[in-house]
């Protein structure tokens, strides 16, 4: 029986990916997808959550909610200069060669009730069955932690895209920008007692998707290689410019990855909390991946990728 899944996304260039990896994966059952403000703001989140379900054309899409618009504490800071003005690599202003625009405003389909409401029902229909995927801030899931902690533990884990442990940041030299975005939230949910299974730039770093395997894929014409070739040329371009490679990384689809095959990653067990009052540390996730000797476990963090199955899975589901 396929797992059951609730995506929590910022949707960003690499989330409409993971969404697109996520549908596409029989081993998962998409319950929701629910929006959070963060690379972009939760307007352009949800526009791009149905951009992205659209051009899957998807019989049966899952239910979409509209989350938090801000962090719990922290000013609101999005990532326009890698995801684009709409947040997704600004394929909102692509015409065709007759003016009309590639990627037209999608039919607004919210679900009535509130992210964190949806996920609390979902966590209470499903007990010790529901796995959440968050690949955003985790302002919602920290908001559903704040309102209902017992239900929120009844959730089967969390897999979460976010923090670093030893290979430095990318919104400051400690801080990866989800945890970043909302540290409140994330000592929140480290503290909330539900298994975790962070998935950590020191991982998703590895998981580069190729500029030419994109263009080899999209040039056959499919929809979806086309999409990702559309909606990744500039945060390819960012790549290339400051990360000195040819190719984007893809962060939130190795979430996704993990809940369909959980041995594509090594993980190790450890005590992980989250620096909310440092002015140079903020947002830095701070374990000991060596020792146990600072706490019980609270979560497993991923340390080892297979690049290689990864890449092809990735291939396989979204490019092919
Ligand atoms: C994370 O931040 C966002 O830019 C990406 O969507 C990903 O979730 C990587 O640090
Ligand atoms: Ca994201």
């Amino acid at each position: 029986m396929p797992g059951r899944v609730i995506l929590d996304t910022d949707t960003g260039v690499d989330d409409a990916l993971a969404i697109l990896l996520a549908m596409r994966s029989p081993e998962l059952r998409i319950e929701a997808i629910t929006g959070v403000s963060g690379n972009t703001p939760l307007d352009h989140c949800m526009r791009n959550i149905h951009i992205t379900l659209d051009v899957l054309d998807a019989p049966s899409p899952p239910e979409v909610a509209r989350g938090e618009d801000r962090p719990l504490v922290r000013e609101l800071a999005f990532a326009g200069d890698i995801h684009g003005d709409d947040g997704l690599g600004d394929v909102t202003r692509m015409k065709d060669a007759s003016g009309a625009r590639v990627y037209p405003d999608p039919v607004q389909r919210d679900s009535p009730v509130h992210a964190v409401d949806l996920i609390l029902e979902r966590a209470g229909q499903n007990p010790d069955e529901l796995t959440l995927v968050a690949v955003g801030p985790l302002t919602n899931v920290a908001r559903a932690v704040m309102r209902d902690p017992d239900r929120m533990r009844s959730l089967r884990e969390i897999i979460i895209m976010g923090g670093t442990f030893e290979t430095g940041g990318n919104v400051s030299p400690v801080a990866e920008f989800n945890i970043h975005a909302d540290p409140h939230a994330a000592q929140i949910v480290c503290d909330a007692g539900i298994p975790l299974v962070f998935v950590p730039l020191d991982v998703t770093r590895q998981a580069l998707l190729d500029a030419e395997l994109i263009d080899r894929h999209a040039g056959e014409g499919g929809a979806r290689a086309t999409f990702v070739r559309d909606c990744t040329a500039r945060y390819v371009a960012f790549h290339r410019r400051n990360r000195g490679v040819n190719g984007c990384f893809l962060h939130d689809p190795l979430a996704v990855a993990v809940a369909v095959r959980e041995d594509l990653v090594t993980t190790v067990p450890a005590r992980v909390d989250v620096e909310t009052a440092g002015d140079l540390t903020t947002g830095m996730t701070v374990a000991d991946l060596r020792s146990q000797r600072w706490g019980e476990p609270n979560a497993r963090v991923c340390t080892a990728l297979d690049v290689q199955a990864f890449t092809r899975l990735f291939e396989e589901r979204v490019l092919a």
